[in-house]
């Protein structure tokens, strides 16, 4: 089962509650929600209290990319403002094995982020301790930017890694220039989760969703 989360980044901010249902309606299996701080990354995006505000309109799970340089500082915050799943960056987050645990204490999804030169190494390290491994398939930081071909084999490479050495459960999810066209491609590889974007949102919701479903075939 692929599951499909469109990132509410490239939705209209002031008509966000209208792309939600339109992603429900059109088949989301969950809701990418992006946190930037203007120092991990440059843009700065938005807190808990809009997660909270989502919540209120929607059943979907909500996926918390924190893409910010301190992320322990943030976890609670967005466990108590309602987030399902919430992932960090490897290359923010210096006691990983701990901050991992304190998600999965909290009752969330724990994820571990690897940016695009990031070696997978630090990805076997907690392969026991994550529920799913996040592959960027761009540098973080924009939507609409070019899905980054290496992805491919990397993905392929950890999947493999996980399911020879126990860790099958764990799940793959990438996140960057995913579009209809190369969807099947990065769900071939072994990403069971697929971000997008700049994919969903430009145009019809529905569309989008039902053509992106249709190319993964599963
Ligand atoms: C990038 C974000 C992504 C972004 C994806 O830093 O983490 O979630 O919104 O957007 P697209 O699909 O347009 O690359
Ligand atoms: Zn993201």
């Amino acid at each position: 089962m692929i599951q499909l989360a469109p990132s509410l980044l490239s939705s209209d901010l002031l008509h966000m509650g209208d792309a939600i249902r339109a992603c429900e309606q059109g088949g989301a299996d969950l809701l990418h929600y992006d946190v930037m701080d203007g120092h991990f990354v440059p843009p700065i995006t938005y807190g808990p209290d809009f997660v909270r505000a989502i919540k209120r309109t929607s059943t979907l799970p909500v996926d918390v990319h924190l893409m910010v340089t301190n992320p322990d500082h943030q976890v609670e915050q967005f466990a108590e403002a309602g987030a399902d799943w919430i992932s960090v960056h490897a290359e923010a987050t210096p006691h990983a094995h701990r901050t991992l645990h304190r998600i999965k204490a909290l009752g969330k999804r724990a994820g571990f982020v690897l940016n695009p030169a990031t070696p997978l190494e630090y990805a076997f390290e907690v392969a026991g301790d994550a529920d799913f491994i996040l592959l960027m398939s761009v540098n973080p930081g924009y939507g609409g930017q070019k899905f980054i071909e290496s992805f491919l084999p990397r993905c392929e490479r950890l999947r493999n890694w996980l399911d020879t050495r126990g860790f099958s459960a764990v799940e793959i999810e990438v996140d960057g220039g995913i579009k209809v066209d190369n969807a099947r491609r990065a769900a071939d590889a072994g990403a069971s989760i697929l971000v997008s974007g700049s994919g969903i949102f430009s145009g019809s919701i529905g569309d989008n969703l039902a053509a992106m479903r249709t190319a993964v075939g599963r």
